[in-house]
């Protein structure tokens, strides 16, 4: 199964990534994780992202669509992916749709997950990492037994930099202008699934499964 998880900052493409890709035995594949990776090990890649994603803009598209080319043809994708966090933009998605007629992989779904803004910014303002072992709590949906501590390894939670009010609502205008027109861009393609992503985890992952097995 060759899947994109779509849909604003905060909508829960993660979250709902991690389940997905156990339950479909797929490759998850997050930009966003992938350029953190680099900032953290401070790479000529992530030295240059961070100067982007510190603000709240996008990393420009050459770097991205460079990034996604080369995952994409790592031997693990050989029974599907699924991608979360790319394409955010129309350069991306063109540059997408080459690469996988390329590697005779069309995409099955483009799962939108649809949030508003208001509990968005409550879902990213409240979010919490383990710096340890990567794990997502959120400090009033999914909080921690003890407070600031990693439930499954006792790492020290921290929040994202980009996490952060105003990055949050950069983060949300700069989807509205580059990312939202990718709807209309795939249903054009006629493969975008709208699904509420509004409710608990497993509500919302309950309502992808049923439309991903119709
Ligand atoms: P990226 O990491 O992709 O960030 P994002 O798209 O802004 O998405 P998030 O990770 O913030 O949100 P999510 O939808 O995954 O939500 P989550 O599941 O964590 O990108 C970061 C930056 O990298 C970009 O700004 C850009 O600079 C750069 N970048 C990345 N890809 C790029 C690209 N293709 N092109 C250019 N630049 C790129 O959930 C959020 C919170 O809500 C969590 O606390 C979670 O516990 C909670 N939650 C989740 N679901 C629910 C629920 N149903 N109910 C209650 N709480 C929930
Ligand atoms: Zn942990």
């Amino acid at each position: 199964m060759n899947l994109i998880l779509f849909g604003p900052p905060g909508a829960g493409k993660g979250t709902q990534a991690k389940k997905l890709s156990i339950k479909y035995d797929i490759p998850h594949i997050s930009t966003g994780d992938i350029l953190r990776e680099n900032v953290k090990s401070e790479t000529e890649l992530g030295l240059e992202a961070k100067k982007y994603m510190d603000k709240g803009e996008l990393v420009p598209d050459d770097v991205l669509i460079n990034l996604i080319k080369n995952r994409l043809s790592e031997d693990d994708t050989s029974s599907g992916f699924l991608l979360d966090g790319y394409p955010r933009t129309v350069p991306q998605a063109d540059a997408l749709d080459d690469i996988l007629d390329e590697l005779d992989k069309p995409v099955d779904a483009v799962i939108n997950l649809d949030v508003p803004d208001e509990e968005l910014v409550r879902r990213l303002s409240g979010r919490r990492l383990c710096n340890d072992c990567g794990a997502s709590y959120h400090v009033e949906f999914n909080p921690p037994e003890k407070e600031n501590i990693c439930d499954l390894c006792g790492g020290q939670l921290y929040q994202r930099d980009d996490d952060k009010k105003d990055v949050i609502l950069q983060r949300l205008s700069v989807y509205k202008k580059q990312t939202y027109p990718l709807i209309e861009y795939y249903e054009d393609k006629d493969v975008l699934m709208t699904i509420d992503g509004t409710g608990n985890v497993d509500e919302v992952l309950n309502r992808i499964n049923t439309l991903l097995s119709k």
